[in-house]
């Protein structure tokens, strides 16, 4: 069994360092923040004494866990690992430094992933001379709960080094997709009109959140409403994704982010962590009471689920992957009940066409373009998948 090296340990290093230990392999952590290290050990421990106080493994199992973790101070430990994930700080010239400082200590067949959300992979591969053995790897938080693992092969890596990859997380009970190196990979670029289209009714005043909330949830299936999620990953995480991805599809509008919710970044009305954001949480504050109007849900689910319909075909016309793995990431990534395309075909494409089409009729907004993909599968009475289930 190969051993794994993480760099960076904070959220999501740690969470990946769990992953690969408890999949039975040595794995050395190093972070260059000494106290940063320190905490993930006593994360770690309080995590598995957790498992095992809830039944979930024996202690023994825990205690081999927890052995299998190297905690290192130096990167001179990662000269015999076959794979490393980094999970640094999001910025691409301190991920290029380090790439290219490791490249230099680790085995010229070992693989070099990167756990990155938003940056190029092809642009941190060419930091290295060996550019065919770097891929991106991207947990979701926290990594050891979450099932979904995109897989995000650059234009520079190796196909057996893909393949290498992708065998290797399906092995540690992971479900992998494999993407395209484009903004969002799948999931943030899938998800973005769940909260895009969500903010454009609010500000419309088409309803308000708690409305559009309930709808989502008690109508839609979703386990949390737009506003509700938002709130629980924090304004100022969710509005720096929306606006990388906007400039990073030199500026889409259909990606365009909303004023309101920048201004409540601004205001450090940042979700749950700052006890307020769309909703109140300060104690004593009385929760929203959201119109329960069937109608009106149905047309709020209607027209949020439209958009993501049309957001993973067009991923799907443009090739980000296959419709399975997009249906794949929307269910187990971001739990969507249902995958987007499956439901497009439940809805009829020719419906979905027929609605991106009044919307932008009543907008005039490029925002509102349907994607081709579903007009030529209209065209040709298509479904995305021949049989029912
Ligand atoms: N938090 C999420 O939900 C999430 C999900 C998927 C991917 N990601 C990506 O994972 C990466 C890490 O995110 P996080 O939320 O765990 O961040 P974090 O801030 O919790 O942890 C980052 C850690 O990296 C360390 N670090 C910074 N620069 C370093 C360097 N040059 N060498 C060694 N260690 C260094 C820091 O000390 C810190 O402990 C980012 O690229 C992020 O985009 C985050």
């Amino acid at each position: 069994m190969i051993k794994i090296g993480v760099i960076g340990t904070g959220a999501m290093g740690s969470g990946i360092a769990q992953v690969a230990a408890t999949a039975g392999h040595q794995v050395y952590l190093y972070d260059n923040n000494p106290d940063a290290l320190k905490m993930a050990g006593e994360r770690l421990q309080k995590i598995l004494d957790r498992l095992v106080e809830k039944g979930r493994i024996p202690q023994q199992e825990a205690t081999a866990i927890f052995n299998r973790l190297n905690f290192v101070d130096t990167l001179f430990a990662f000269k015999d690992v076959g794979l490393v994930i980094e999970a640094i700080v999001e910025n691409l010239e301190v991920k290029k430094g380090l790439f290219e400082q490791i490249e230099d200590i680790i085995a010229t067949d070992s693989i070099l992933a990167t756990n990155t959300s938003s940056l190029s992979i092809a642009a941190i591969a060419a930091a290295c001379n060996h550019p065919e053995r770097v891929i991106g790897i991207h947990f979701f938080n926290p990594a050891p709960v979450m099932k979904l693992v995109e897989i995000i092969p650059a234009v520079q890596t190796g196909p057996d080094n893909l393949a290498r990859t992708r065998k290797l997380v399906d092995s540690w009970g992971k479900t992998t997709v494999v993407t395209k190196d484009t903004p969002g990979f799948i999931v943030n670029r899938v998800a973005r009109p769940f909260y895009g289209e969500a903010l454009r009714l609010l500000e419309e005043g088409f309803a308000d959140a708690a409305t559009i909330d309930w709808a989502m949830t008690e109508i839609g299936g979703f386990r949390m409403g737009p506003f509700a999620l938002m709130d629980y990953i924090g304004h100022d995480v969710n509005y720096t994704v929306t606006e990388t991805v906007f400039r990073s599809f030199f500026y889409d509008p259909r990606y365009k982010p909303s004023f309101v919710q920048k201004r409540l970044m601004e205001a450090g009305y940042l979700g749950r962590k700052s006890g307020r954001g769309f909703y109140d949480y300060r104690e004593g504050q009385p929760a929203p009471e959201p119109k329960k109007e069937v109608e009106l849900g149905q047309q709020i689910l209607d027209r949020i689920l439209l958009m993501l319909i049309n957001e993973a075909a067009d991923a799907l016309y443009l090739n980000i992957a296959t419709k399975e793995d997009i249906d794949l990431a929307m269910t187990k990534g971001v739990n969507y009940p249902k995958g987007l395309l499956r439901w497009a075909d439940e809805k009829g494409v020719d419906t979905c066409v027929q609605g991106m089409d009044a919307l932008y009729q009543e907008y005039l907004e490029d925002r509102y373009r349907c994607s081709p993909l579903l007009r030529k599968m209209a065209r040709n009475k298509e479904k995305f998948y021949k049989s029912e289930k």
